[in-house]
């Protein structure tokens, strides 16, 4: 391993004491009321928004070091029900815009009422029938982070729906996540995988991205023996079709 990558990777490693200090801490204040005194109302939001973002920041930084533990080659094989990943990964991606819906996500009590509460929000979940519940054995965090950079992708580049099939073929799970945005033209479909190319970088949307999602994608994919294919062009919006084996 290079020297420049342990030492980045054991920056970020680091930071995972200073994060769980801060969430036992306002996990405390929120939970120890009679310890710590009472909060009002609009404390307790800002103590919930602070603890929700504290968790994605501790998310993300495992995240870094799974990437790294990826290209070291490392899966780690667990068996987890298609659900669980599948709502782990849209109550990431929402709590970082939109904390209603992911309350209303987390409510959810089947595939038939996350169904009606992601349609209202342009995202349509289509699910195999009885592959929900089914348990796969999987690399679950690796699935998740793919899972989570193509809707993540999705939404900030589509006009107004976003299309998610999961289903199941030559026994592997298959992920589609299709969006109805500007499409991508044939001549960037390689350099789009590359680390930290971006189509327009200028453009408003590339301004929270660094180009290194996909490229991230398909590292893990290659780890888990899967495979992606992407199908877009100008003006056709863009789907994303992974398949990992079981
Ligand atoms: N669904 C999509 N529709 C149109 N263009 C896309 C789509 N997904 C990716 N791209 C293009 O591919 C580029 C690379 O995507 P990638 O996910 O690697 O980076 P990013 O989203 O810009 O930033 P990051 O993922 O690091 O936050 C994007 O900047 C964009 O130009
Ligand atoms: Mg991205």
């Amino acid at each position: 391993m290079q020297k420049n990558r342990i030492k980045l990777e054991f920056l970020v490693h680091d930071l995972k004491v200073p994060l769980a200090v801060i969430e036992a801490g306002i996990s405390s204040l929120l939970q120890k009321q009679d310890k710590y005194g009472e909060l009002s109302e609009k404390q307790l939001r800002v103590l919930q928004r602070a603890l929700r973002n504290t968790i994605v920041i501790q998310r993300l930084v495992n995240d870094v070091l799974e990437l790294g533990r990826s290209s070291e080659g490392v899966v780690n094989k667990t068996s987890f029900p298609v659900a669980e990943f599948v709502e782990a990964a849209l109550v990431e991606i929402f709590d970082l815009t939109d904390h209603d819906t992911t309350e209303r996500i987390r409510e959810c009590r089947d595939l038939q009422a996350l169904q009606s509460t992601l349609a209202q929000k342009g995202v349509y979940l289509d699910v195999i029938h009885g592959l929900w519940e089914k348990e796969v054995c999987l690399d679950e965090s690796k699935t998740r982070q793919i899972l989570r950079n193509l809707l993540n992708n999705a939404l900030k580049y589509r006009k107004e729906r976003l299309d998610i099939k999961i289903y199941e073929e030559d026994r592997c799970l298959c992920i589609s996540v299709k969006d109805d945005g500007e499409g991508i033209p044939s001549t960037f479909h390689q350099k789009i995988f590359e680390c930290y190319f971006q189509m327009d970088a200028r453009s408003s949307h590339c301004v929270r991205g660094h180009g290194l999602g996909l490229a991230g994608v398909l590292v893990l994919l290659e780890d888990m023996g899967g495979s992606l294919v992407l199908d877009s062009d100008v003006g056709k919006g863009a789907r994303f079709c992974v398949k990992i084996p079981f």
